[in-house]
Formats: C-alpha cells, sequence, structure tokens
C-alpha cells in the first residue's frame, strides 16, 4: 500500500509538472466532435450565444458557506467548519433542509435582468455534490419538495422547473448542472464507513449492488431532468472524479485528488442514450472526462491563454464564491466585458455564475453589474454574437479581434483607449472598405502604416463608449 501510495504521489508530482511544461493541458488530448446531426446543429447554435448565465442554488446558501466542499473530507483551504467536529458539521448542514424556505423566489425578474444584461442561455444548479435537489424527484425526500421542506407547499417549490419556465420563456437555452456524486446518498458515502473523501467510500468490486443501486438512481435523476421540467438544452454533469479508469490521465492525476482503487463508472453510454431520446440533440457536457461526452470543454474560473480549437465555455464567478456569501465583493462590470470579450476573441463562451441568496433574491449588486454589462452589450453586442475567432485573437494585451461568421466584417475591441491613433499590425489597408465604432457609427479615416494599417480617432470619440472600444471593420473581398 505504501507503495503504491508512494507512486500514486511520484505520478502526481510528475504529471503536476507536465502540466506546468504544457501552454494549454486542455489541448493535449485530442477534442472528440459530436457525430449525431441534430447535436451538431445545436452546439453550433450554442457557440453563437456567447454570454450564458449560472446559478449555484441550494442548502449552502442558507448557512452562506462554500457550496458542499465543508462536506468533505478532504483538507480544502476554502473549507472552514469553525471548529465544529465534522459529524456534527454534516448533521447541522443535512437539516438545513428544514430551514430553507425562498419565500422571495420569483425567476422572472432574474430572467428579465439576466436578457437585458445580455445573457442567452442559462445553467442551473439542479443537484449539487451534497445532493439536495432543487425539482421535485421521486428518488428521494432530500429535496425543495420534501416532507421536511418548509417551501414544499409554496406555488414555486419546483424551483429548478419555475427557473427553466421563466428563462424558456425569454428565448434562452437551458441547461442542467447536475453532479454526478452525491454526498448524501447511501450508495455513494455509505453510512457504514467513515467517508475519507470526495469519492465513493466502499471498493465497487466487493459492494456491486450498492454500485449499480447509485447508477440506476442516478440514471433515473437525470431522466426526470429530462422528462419533468420541459425541454432540455445542455446536459451539463459535474464531478470529474466520477469516471471510468480508462480516462485517468496525468492530467487527471496532477489535479491531487486521491485516486481510489476502484472504478467509478456511471455508466455515460446508458445515460446518453436515455437522455438523447428524451431530448434529440441535447448537448452533453462530462466535465472534464475527454471523449465522446464531452461536447464541449469548461475551463473553470480562469481564461485560456491562447485561442482553443474547439468548442468551449469558461465558467465564473461575479463574487469569489459559486453560492451566496454574505458581504462578497462583486467583480466589476469592466472586468466582466473585459472577461468576455477576451474569451470570445479565443473562441469561447462565458458562462458568468450568481448565487441566489436564501430568500430567493439577487443582491443589488448584482443587478446593477447586470444593468452595466447589458449597457454595453446593446451598443457592442453584434461584434460578439454569432461570430468567430479571426486569423488571430488579438494583440499584445490591449486589442482582441472576432469576425463575423462569413468573413465579411472583422470586429477589433481595444480593451485600454488606444490615444489618437489605433495601430493594427495584423490588418492590411488594402483588405478595408469602411471603419466604424460602435456606438459612434460615422466612418473613420485609416492609414497604411509601415507594419499595418492605422485608425485615426478623432477626440470626442473615447467619452462614446466605455470599458472596451468596439471597431467594427468592413472587409473587402
Ligand atoms: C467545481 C466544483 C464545484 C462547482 C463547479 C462549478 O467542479 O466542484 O463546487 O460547482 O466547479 O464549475
Amino acid at each position: 500500500m505504501k507503495k503504491l501510495t508512494c507512486t500514486l504521489f511520484l505520478l502526481a508530482t510528475a504529471g503536476a509538472l507536465f502540466a506546468q511544461a504544457q501552454e494549454h493541458p486542455d489541448t493535449r488530448q485530442a477534442y472528440m466532435p459530436p457525430t449525431d446531426p441534430l447535436v451538431i446543429e445545436k452546439l453550433d447554435q450554442w457557440r453563437d450565444l456567447k454570454f450564458g448565465f449560472m446559478m449555484h442554488w441550494g442548502l449552502y446558501a442558507q448557512l452562506g458557506i462554500v457550496e458542499s466542499w465543508a462536506l468533505c473530507s478532504e483538507d480544502q483551504p476554502f473549507q472552514d467548519r469553525k471548529g465544529v467536529p465534522y459529524t456534527e458539521f454534516k448533521e447541522m448542514y443535512f437539516s438545513q433542509i428544514e430551514h430553507f424556505n425562498p419565500v422571495d423566489f420569483d425567476p422572472e425578474p432574474w430572467a428579465q435582468a439576466v436578457q437585458d444584461a445580455g445573457m442567452r442561455y442559462v445553467v442551473f444548479t439542479t443537484k449539487h455534490h451534497d445532493g439536495f435537489c432543487m425539482w421535485d424527484t421521486k428518488e428521494t425526500d432530500f429535496r425543495i419538495t420534501g416532507p421536511a421542506s418548509p417551501f414544499r407547499d409554496n406555488p414555486r417549490a419546483n424551483i429548478a422547473k419555475e427557473i427553466f419556465a421563466a428563462f424558456r420563456k425569454k428565448g434562452f437555452m437551458i441547461g442542467t448542472y447536475f453532479s454526478k456524486p452525491d454526498w448524501h446518498s447511501p450508495d455513494y458515502w455509505s453510512p457504514l464507513w467513515a467517508t475519507p473523501d470526495r469519492c465513493n467510500n466502499y471498493d465497487v468490486c466487493k459492494y456491486p449492488g450498492m454500485w449499480q443501486r447509485f447508477k440506476d438512481f442516478t440514471c433515473n435523476q437525470i431522466e426526470e431532468l429530462m422528462t419533468t421540467l420541459g425541454p432540455v438544452d445542455i446536459l451539463w454533469l459535474d464531478g470529474g472524479w466520477v469516471r471510468p479508469d480508462s480516462t485517468i490521465t496525468d492530467e487527471v492525476r496532477s489535479w491531487g485528488y486521491r485516486i481510489p482503487d476502484w472504478e467509478q463508472d456511471i455508466d455515460m453510454p446508458r445515460i446518453v442514450t436515455m437522455a438523447r431520446g428524451r431530448q434529440p440533440g441535447l448537448i452533453v457536457v462530462n466535465r472534464s472526462v475527454h471523449g465522446p461526452y464531452e461536447d464541449y470543454r469548461t475551463p473553470e474560473q480562469h481564461v485560456p491563454a491562447d485561442g482553443l480549437p474547439y468548442p468551449w465555455e469558461t465558467c465564473m464567478t461575479m463574487t469569489a464564491n459559486w453560492g451566496y456569501v454574505p458581504g462578497a465583493r462583486y467583480k466589476s462590470a469592466e472586468q466582466i466585458v473585459k472577461h468576455l470579450v477576451d474569451i470570445v476573441a479565443k473562441g469561447g463562451n462565458y458562462l458568468l455564475n450568481i448565487g441566489p441568496t436564501p430568500r430567493g433574491t439577487l443582491e443589488p449588486a448584482a443587478y446593477q453589474r447586470l444593468r452595466e454589462i447589458g449597457a454595453w452589450m446593446k451598443v457592442n453586442g453584434s461584434a460578439i454574437y454569432a461570430t468567430r475567432m479571426w486569423n488571430t485573437y488579438g494583440q499584445g494585451e490591449a486589442i482582441r479581434f472576432t469576425r463575423s461568421k462569413d468573413g465579411g466584417t472583422l470586429n477589433v475591441f481595444a480593451m485600454e483607449w488606444p490615444g489618437s491613433r489605433l495601430l493594427l499590425t495584423d490588418v492590411q489597408p488594402g483588405q478595408v472598405k469602411k471603419v466604424v465604432m460602435l456606438g459612434d457609427g460615422n466612418p473613420l479615416q485609416w492609414d497604411a502604416s509601415e507594419r499595418g494599417m492605422v485608425i485615426l480617432l478623432p477626440g470626442g470619440l473615447r467619452e462614446k463608449g466605455r470599458h472596451v472600444w468596439t471597431f467594427q471593420i468592413t472587409l473587402d473581398r
């Protein structure tokens, strides 16, 4: 055992070094594009939307702490149980079902504010790792409509269904976040033994019946998501450590969690066949498990250094946390707009997360950011939506590019105001028919320069934009 641990440690260390040596660990293993024509079509539509809204909401909001992870015995830097002994803490956490009562919950104003901000799809946590279900599942009482929940008789008790209905009315694509690991299920974390880490706490070869029950439970729950909440576009599966052994690569080992001696194969072929039978064309994102069930990739809390040649989405929080934490600091609208531009220029989508409060509201700071982002999107959205990566994603730190799908328009984003001249080294003046700044619309003059072209910026133009200025170039083709 010691030898094995030692080998694993060495592998983990080697993996970490390898990850550091490679600039884009995501690209090391080939992306597998979908083959189903309906999925291909939906994925292309999804890529056009660019900007999505994510919500993490569940019992952790009631406590105002990190989402689920405080339940995990692994020593995580963010998990502060304030000295409460583990078993006591677990009991206290799970008993929040008796207190979580979001009486102010109304998804209509959320959908309105989020649409006005320019977002076009939504991903909501139907179940996080703690196992608490935000829809009316028949598979467990640990749900928002369960007998212990004070919210069970509220007309909006089936929270996930209500959220999806409100956003669907606004034309959004609908994404169900679902955690494969379930720390409340006795067939994942069996109460017979201690729960030392994030993984299931028994050898599935010794207790195949228990693992089979867990697989059935998972498949049944996902079937409910696909049949009882209306049309669904994306199945967003989190908890990448639940994966077949054959997918455990150096990249996975470099994450540093203890990989168990047994396989946690949840049977994705069965799940996806069932799910696409119910929701034809469904996009499936089995996060971080590279292969046939990861229709797009999902870097978390960061923007990749370079453009990526396959569909991808950065999920990122508006504060420092996924769930609601009282007093959290919100990122500025400017920072969020700059992330959006950087991501879209690199060929990705941006999934921006807010955690609703335990009463069922979004904080005023969140609405303020949404309004400010919306004002920017209203002016500059045509350079974001339905665009694709240009020859290069940018020029240094200050310039980003996108192009229209037909290649007839090149959009140039200035992350800082360039002064009176905007030098573009990668654009030849001979290709250019017309240049305007969005928010202004008057044709701008340009010149050839030794190193490309220069757009001349008259005084007073700067004030017509904010945060990031977009120059739209019509190309002569
Ligand atoms: C991670 C975390 C989880 C969070 C998710 C969001 O995988 O486990 O807590 O929900 O990322 O992307």
